[in-house]
């Protein structure tokens, strides 16, 4: 879909934050010039897409759009069984009610908040295995979403048996940056999964992104096809989770694959509870429809090689400014490092925060904080937690921006980055939720 923009003027855009609370969540989208906040639902379905929403069925039980949604999964991904979803944190809803039971750990490489908060909810918890130099930002290593294998045995050492639900491993990791996992990690999660007798589900939002540097970087994969690739991503799998508003280039939609009969039995009647009826979940036949033609495009190599480089030019005029952004450039996102551009502002000022705010300002580009104020507080304690790293995301939706745009938000964090010291206080919470507090928060603006 082509949708119009409109530019604002400074004056508009400080009085707009101003009554938004300084929280980019409350901004309306007209008041948003360039909006990074997320690539989840954002991107432009194509003609093919649309033509398949006219011929949705949307018949309760056995829809032809169901069929054609199940071959689709098959043969992209090699799962025998699937379950729709409205997206992907009801996919983990589902899954996680057979799954995972209260003091459960449930291990992998830095799990995405929906997942963790439904482990958690569950009263368990979700090991974060991430190799330790995905925190440098300026390391090169090309799979810095990789789990530590040696870190993740040790976990699956220490644990009873029966408090192993399963290991997720989330393809491209998106809290490390949008940093793919190589094939031989996922190789060896297996082997570790078949020592420990666990199961691996992969949370699969971006694994054709994730296919596409495994292509392009992992030795003997580079004559491979992404569907080739992504099959044997998931042939390491027992299942998978995916929400399909990124990598299937849809706008609302997700799924649960898998490979046991039983497991997938056991899911159908949470999926009834939840969701809907087996053959519909929380979609409707017409978005089935739009989900399997996405399947096929967003796993097309010319689509992800102009994608992820529109992605990649954008990275790499930011870093060439000389702001510092967590490099190789991942596959939807720019990570910008707040914690060193405003090294100034204390962390309990939320610096990741003023700087998404001080973008907002300066081009009306809308980004996201990953830093303190998601982080939120310890159940505990109730301090704040202070993440490694106070990030800074600008997500690319698929198929919206060209790289004209992009070129204006290059420009726009440069001019940020040049008058950064006369930046000198972060914020200050007016209101916060007990949870979650980052959608919701009011904050003044310290001067
Ligand atoms: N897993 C990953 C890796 C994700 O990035 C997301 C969502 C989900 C699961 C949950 O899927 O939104 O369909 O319920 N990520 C979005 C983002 C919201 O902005 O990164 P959902």
């Amino acid at each position: 879909m082509i949708e119009s923009l409109r530019q604002s003027t400074l004056s508009e855009r400080q009085e707009w934050i101003r009554k938004a609370s300084y929280n980019l969540f409350n901004l309306r989208s007209e008041q948003v010039f360039i909006d990074l906040l997320t690539d989840s639902g954002t991107g432009a379905m194509s003609d093919k897409q649309w033509g398949a929403i006219m011929t949705g069925d949307e018949s309760y039980a056995g829809a032809s759009s169901y069929y054609r949604l199940k071959d689709a999964i098959r043969d992209i991904t090699g799962f025998e069984y699937f379950l729709p979803t409205h997206q992907g944190r009801a996919a983990e809803n589902v899954l996680f009610s057979v799954l995972v039971k209260e003091g459960d750990v449930i291990p992998g490489n830095a799990h995405f908040d929906t997942t963790k908060g439904h482990i958690e909810f569950r009263k368990a918890s979700a090991v974060d295995c991430t190799v330790s130099y995905a925190m440098d930002i300026a390391n090169l290593d090309p799979f810095k979403g990789n789990v530590d294998l040696e870190r993740l045995e040790q976990v699956l050492n220490e644990t009873p048996h029966e408090k192993l639900g399963c290991i997720v491993m989330t393809v491209t990791n998106n809290t490390a940056g949008g940093q793919p996992v190589s094939m031989a990690n996922l190789r060896g999660v297996r082997k570790l999964a078949d020592k420990y007798k666990v199961l691996v589900i992969i949370d699969s939002a971006r694994f054709a992104e994730n296919a596409y540097f495994i292509k392009t970087r992992e030795t003997g994969y580079s004559e491979k096809s992404i569907r080739d690739i992504a099959r044997e991503m998931f042939s390491f799998a027992d299942g998978m989770t995916m929400s399909s508003k990124k990598d299937a280039i849809v706008n609302i939609g997700g799924f649960i694959g898998f490979r046991d009969k039983e497991l997938f039995r056991k899911a159908s009647t949470f999926n009834i509870m939840f969701e809907g009826f087996v053959t519909y979940g929380g979609m409707a036949g017409r978005d089935m429809n739009a989900l399997a033609q996405g399947l096929y495009e967003g796993t097309e190599f010319d689509y992800l090689e102009s994608r992820i480089g529109q992605v990649a030019r954008l990275g790499e005029k930011i870093s060439a400014a000389g702001v510092p952004v967590q490099v190789p450039i991942g596959g939807h996102a720019i990570f910008i490092d707040a914690g060193k551009f405003l090294p100034q502002i204390p962390a309990g000022e939320f610096p990741a925060q003023r700087l998404a705010v001080e973008l907002y300002l300066e081009g009306g580009i809308r980004g996201v904080e990953i830093g303190t104020l998601m982080a939120d507080r310890d159940p505990v304690t109730r301090l704040n937690r202070h993440p490694a790293l106070e990030l800074v995301r600008l997500a690319i939706p698929r198929r919206v921006y060209t790289d004209n745009h992009m070129d204006y938000v290059a420009a726009a964090v440069s001019n940020v980055w040049e008058r950064r010291d006369r930046i000198t206080r972060g914020l200050a919470i007016k209101y916060e939720a007990p949870i979650m507090r980052h959608f919701t928060v009011e904050l003044d603006l310290l001067s």
